[in-house]
């Protein structure tokens, strides 16, 4: 049984976050989507927030879990049996982002990174871009989840 665990923020899930779940759903027996406590930045949802509205967007998905996890991804994928950790990435600068991480995290316990390419349809989307224009009060419905946007209205209220 091949597990891989699937990392990130998720402040909020977007589309493009569902399109690399669903693309892990398809290629991997389990996915672990962990979800990190203490993101580098002060998040807009709180982990449980975050964790809740991650398996919102998943609840289509047969064999993905979702957890929040604190500390370092390679000990949670080490905690979890995990093959891999996959990540998606958007263009050449996510790629340098991810490539350093994937290394890095190689380096610690020797555990693989596999990189899945945004579908094109979503490779604009950045959590960080829907903040900022949910917190602007622009339309955010063609770019997160409908339950996704139901939150953001609710928190930016
Ligand atoms: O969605 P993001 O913010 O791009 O995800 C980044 C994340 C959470 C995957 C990364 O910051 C991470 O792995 N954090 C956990 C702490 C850790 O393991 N740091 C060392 C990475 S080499």
């Amino acid at each position: 049984m091949t597990v891989v665990v699937c990392p990130g923020s998720f402040d909020p899930p977007t589309n493009g976050h569902v399109d690399v779940f669903e693309r892990c759903a398809a290629l991997f027996d389990r996915v672990v989507v962990a979800v990190v406590a203490n993101p580098s930045k002060q998040p807009l949802f709180s982990i449980d927030e975050r964790v809740g509205l991650v398996r919102a967007v998943t609840a289509h998905l047969d064999g993905v879990d979702v957890e929040g996890f604190e500390g370092l991804v390679v000990e949670f994928a080490r905690s979890r049996q995990a093959t891999a950790i996959v990540k998606g990435v958007r263009g050449p600068s996510d790629f340098d982002y991810e490539w350093q991480m994937a290394s890095m995290n190689n380096h610690l316990t020797g555990i693989d990174t596999v990189l899945v390419p945004a579908a094109p349809a979503v490779s604009f989307i950045s959590a960080s871009l829907v903040r900022e224009i949910a917190r602007l009060g622009g339309a955010v419905d063609t770019l997160v989840p409908a339950a996704v946007a139901a939150a953001l209205k609710e928190k930016l209220q």
